[in-house]
């Protein structure tokens, strides 16, 4: 099979589009025919070896796939030949990466897709949705009615923090690099879109929640909490997700005196069990309509080192090239 893969870490050059021997499911596994895969920031992390991971070459990048399942391991229950699933958290442990025509997948990681959403919808929702999931239902516990701010509104996680939110009954406030974006960011449920190049932020979040802001959050990797701690609310929450290199100053004085909590965040130590009941309530909403994927580009898996360039590019020199995720086909 055709499989983008590494044999050492380094820039996006290294990774090699070629042969690699179809896998057989054992187990629990299922052998998926991939129909899409998409790109994360952690997967440039770990192709560029930024995150020290211990991996076997070639170790075949991605994360997230969807496609059909078309042979089965003996201990398979949940899954049949035939069904369309979805699978995120793959390439780490003992677990194969993503990016090739046919991947093993332990069914403990699959979820059904629904019949009326795309591979390449679900696909770029995967893990960027299920944090947005963790992250507002388990971590900060949104709630109807209250307000969240969140950046990078047409990002992977932004959009899907941005919908969820909505969704939740939360009133959204939400930047973007572009004013072009920022319409964009309104037809995703914010209700306050703001250019962060252009525009005070903080004076329109001042103006808008003049009691402060329930849930912060911080989708940056250098976070700013001399900036935030005096823009969250009493008992406000706030997410941190990103920037493992960060050591920024902490206000502790304006922020135990107004009882605010602060919520770590990896979507990666959540359980299986976790991500699938978050994986239920993400199914339901596409399938509703009320959950839209962002794929801002589909290319050939063939194109896999120049998806991890233009990735790279955009979140980490922050160039804003993307507006969504990148999917890829085999
Ligand atoms: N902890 C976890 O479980 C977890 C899960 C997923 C991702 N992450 C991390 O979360 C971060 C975001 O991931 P992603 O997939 O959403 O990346 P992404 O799609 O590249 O989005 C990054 C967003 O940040 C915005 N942005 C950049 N500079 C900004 C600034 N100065 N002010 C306001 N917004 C700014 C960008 O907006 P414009 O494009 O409009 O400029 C863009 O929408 C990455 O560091 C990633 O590693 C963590």
């Amino acid at each position: 099979m055709k499989a983008a893969y590494i044999n050492q870490t380094g820039p996006p050059d290294v990774i090699t589009y070629g042969d690699l021997p179809t896998p057989k499911p054992i187990r629990s596994q299922c052998l998926i025919k991939v129909a899409a895969v998409d790109v994360n920031p952690i997967d440039v992390y770990i192709r560029s070896g930024a995150i020290p991971a211990n991996l076997s070459f070639p170790y075949i990048i991605g994360r997230d796939l969807a496609g059909t399942v078309i042979e089965r391991g003996p201990k398979v229950t949940r899954f049949k030949v035939g069904d369309r699933v979805w699978a995120t958290g793959q390439g780490a442990g003992d677990r194969s990466g993503t990016f090739s025509e046919m991947a093993v997948v332990d069914e403990r990681w699959l979820h059904l897709t629904p019949a009326n959403v795309s591979d390449e919808d679900v696909v770029a929702v995967s893990l960027v949705g299920i944090t947005a999931h963790l992250g507002l239902l388990s971590h900060a516990k949104l709630k109807a009615g209250e307000v969240l701010f969140v950046n990078g509104g047409t990002g992977g996680v932004g959009s899907s923090v941005v919908q969820m939110a909505r969704i939740l009954g939360a009133r959204v406030i939400t930047t973007a690099g572009s004013d072009e974006k920022v319409g964009e960011c309104r037809k995703l449920g914010a209700e306050l879109a703001l250019n962060y190049k252009t525009q005070d932020v903080d004076g329109a979040i001042r103006k808008f929640a003049p009691d402060g802001v329930n849930v912060w959050w911080e989708s940056l990797r250098e976070p700013n909490f001399e900036r935030t701690i005096p823009l969250l609310s009493m008992r406000g929450r706030m997410v941190v997700m990103a920037g493992r290199d960060a050591r920024p100053v902490f206000p502790v004085g304006p922020f135990y005196t107004k009882d605010c909590s602060l919520h770590g965040l990896a979507m990666f130590n959540a359980t299986t069990e976790e991500q699938d009941a978050a994986a239920q309530d993400i199914n339901r909403w596409m399938a509703d309509g009320k959950l839209k994927a962002r794929v801002d580009r589909i290319l050939p898996l063939s194109k896999a080192a120049e998806a991890h360039r233009i990735q790279e590019e955009s979140t980490i020199h922050k160039k804003s090239l993307l507006a969504g995720k990148i999917v890829l086909k085999p």
